[in-house]
C-alpha cells in the first residue's frame, strides 16, 4: 500500500472520539450486542432536527424549475461569494442581531469546518500556540494539528470537574486566561458561544475582558457562532459586535443549525476587510469559490423572508422550540437520574456528570439499554466523568426524550 503522509500517519492514531463512538453506535455494531436499531434512542447527534423555512425551500424548487436560473447555479462563484448574497447576510445581521457590518466584512464559504480550517491558516502560522476552552468542540483540536504542523494546543478550563459549575469564579477564569496569554503568547483563541458541548453563552464581562487582552497583545478572537440563533435568554452585547470596531475579532457562521441547512454546505465569515482579503486568498487555494446553488437560494430566501418578516418569525420560533426541547431534557434529567448537570443556554446540548468514567459509563448503558450518550472525554480532561446529551435531533419530537431518561433510570435503578 501507499503511504499516507506523515500528518495523516500521526492523526489516524488519535481518531476523532467522537466518531469512534457513532461507530460504537453503528447499526452492525447495535445487531452485534444483541439489540434492535429500532429501539434505540440516541442523545449522540451533533444536528438539528427543526425543518427548514418553506419558502427557502421554494426558492430551491423555483431554481430547480427554470432551465436558466438552474443552469445559472451551475457556474462558478466569485471566492469571496456573490456580493448580493454577501449584501443579504450583512442585512440579516444587521437587522436580526445589530451588527453593522457590509458586503466588504464577509467572506462566503463551504462551511463552518473549511471556514476554521482557513482562518487558522490565514491567521496563524505553523508552531504558533492556539488557546481552546476546556471542554470544547472536539473537532477543533484535529483541525488545529492539520492546519498548523507542530502548533501547541492551550486548553483554559472553563467547568468545575468538582462542582459542575461554568465558570464558577469569573475573574480566576480570567486570570487564567491571561496568565496563559503572557506565559504561552498564543496566536487567538476560539469560543464557540453558545458552546458545544456545554450549551452555555460565554458571559459578556469575560469576552470583553479577553477582547482588550487580544488588541493588546494583537492576538485574534475567533467566536464560532454556529448556534447564534438558539440562545435562549438574552443575548449579550458582542453578539452584535461590528468587526470594523473590533479588527482583532473573527466569527464564524453557517446555515446548518439556524435553518437545517447541514448537509447543504454553506458557511461565512465576518471581519474586518484586512482579514477578508487574506481568507480570499486562502480559499482561493483550498475551495476555489462557495457553492453557488447554495447561495442563489439563500440570497432570495433572505431577501423576501426579511421583507416580509417571516424570517424574524421563523428564528423566533424554532429558538422557542429548542428552548423547550431543552427543559425537557433537564426537568427529566432531575426527576429520573438527578445527577449534576448544566441548564442549557442556547444550542442543542447538557452536559451531565455521571460519577464514573465516561467512556465506561456510555458503553454499559448502551448494552443494557439502548440509550446512546457521547462520552465527555473527547471534548476535554474537564469531561473525564461526564456525558453530552443532545436534544436537536428530538427537537420535533420530544416524547422520545422523555422515554430515553426512563430506560436509562430503570436500569440504573
Ligand atoms: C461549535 C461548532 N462549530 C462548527 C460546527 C460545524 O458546522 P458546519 O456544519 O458549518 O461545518 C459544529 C457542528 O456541530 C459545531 O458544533
Amino acid at each position: 500500500m501507499p503511504e499516507l503522509s506523515r500528518l495523516l500517519q500521526s492523526m489516524m492514531h488519535k481518531p476523532s472520539p467522537i466518531r469512534q463512538i457513532m461507530k460504537m453506535a453503528s447499526q452492525k455494531n447495535i445487531v452485534n450486542m444483541g439489540l434492535d436499531p429500532e429501539e434505540v434512542i440516541s442523545y449522540g447527534g451533533g444536528w438539528v432536527g427543526h425543518h427548514a423555512p418553506e419558502e427557502f425551500r421554494e426558492a430551491y424548487r423555483e431554481i430547480g424549475e427554470s432551465r436558466e436560473a438552474f443552469h445559472d447555479s451551475g457556474k462558478y462563484s466569485p471566492t469571496l461569494g456573490f456580493p448580493e448574497c454577501r449584501q443579504a447576510i450583512a442585512a440579516m445581521e444587521r437587522e436580526l442581531f445589530g451588527v453593522e457590518l457590509e458586503e466588504d466584512n464577509i467572506i462566503v464559504g463551504q462551511s463552518s469546518t473549511q471556514l476554521t480550517h482557513d482562518v487558522l491558516v490565514t491567521v496563524a502560522n505553523p508552531g504558533d500556540a492556539i488557546l481552546l476552552l476546556d471542554p470544547t468542540y472536539a473537532n477543533y483540536m484535529g483541525q488545529i494539528d492539520m492546519a498548523l504542523a507542530g502548533s501547541r494546543l492551550l486548553k483554559m478550563p472553563v467547568l468545575d470537574p468538582d462542582t459542575w459549575e461554568y465558570i464558577p469564579e469569573p475573574q480566576d477564569t480570567l486570570d487564567g486566561f491571561v496568565e496563559l496569554v503572557e506565559k504561552e503568547r498564543p496566536r487567538l483563541v476560539i469560543v464557540p458561544s453558545p458552546d458545544n458541548p456545554s450549551s452555555q453563552v460565554m458571559p459578556q464581562e469575560m469576552v470583553a475582558a479577553m477582547m482588550e487582552v487580544c488588541r493588546e497583545r494583537d492576538m485574534l478572537m475567533v467566536i464560532d457562532h454556529a448556534y447564534k440563533t438558539q440562545v435562549f435568554g438574552e443575548r449579550p452585547d458582542y453578539f452584535s459586535w461590528s468587526p470594523n470596531d473590533y479588527p482583532h475579532l473573527v466569527t464564524i457562521h453557517s446555515n446548518s443549525k439556524w435553518c437545517r441547512g447541514l448537509g447543504r454546505r454553506l458557511g461565512w465569515i465576518e471581519a474586518h476587510p484586512h482579514i477578508v482579503d487574506g481568507m480570499e486568498r486562502t480559499q482561493q487555494c483550498s475551495i476555489l469559490c462557495p457553492d453557488t446553488l447554495h447561495q442563489m437560494a439563500m440570497t432570495a430566501y433572505l431577501e423576501r423572508s426579511l421583507a416580509d418578516g417571516s424570517l424574524r418569525d421563523y428564528i423566533e420560533k424554532s429558538r422557542r422550540a429548542y428552548h423547550r426541547a431543552a427543559q425537557v431534557t433537564v426537568t427529566e434529567i432531575r426527576h429520573h437520574l438527578d445527577m449534576p448537570h448544566l441548564t442549557p443556554q442556547g444550542g442543542l446540548y447538557t452536559l451531565m456528570k455521571v460519577g464514573e468514567d465516561g467512556d465506561a459509563f456510555v458503553k454499559r448503558v448502551l448494552q443494557n439499554t439502548g440509550v446512546l450518550f457521547i462520552p465527555g472525554r473527547g471534548f476535554g480532561d474537564t469531561l473525564a466523568q461526564g456525558v453530552r446529551i443532545s436534544y436537536g435531533p428530538h427537537v420535533e419530537n420530544t416524547e422520545v426524550i422523555r422515554e430515553g431518561f426512563e430506560r436509562v433510570a430503570a436500569y440504573l435503578g
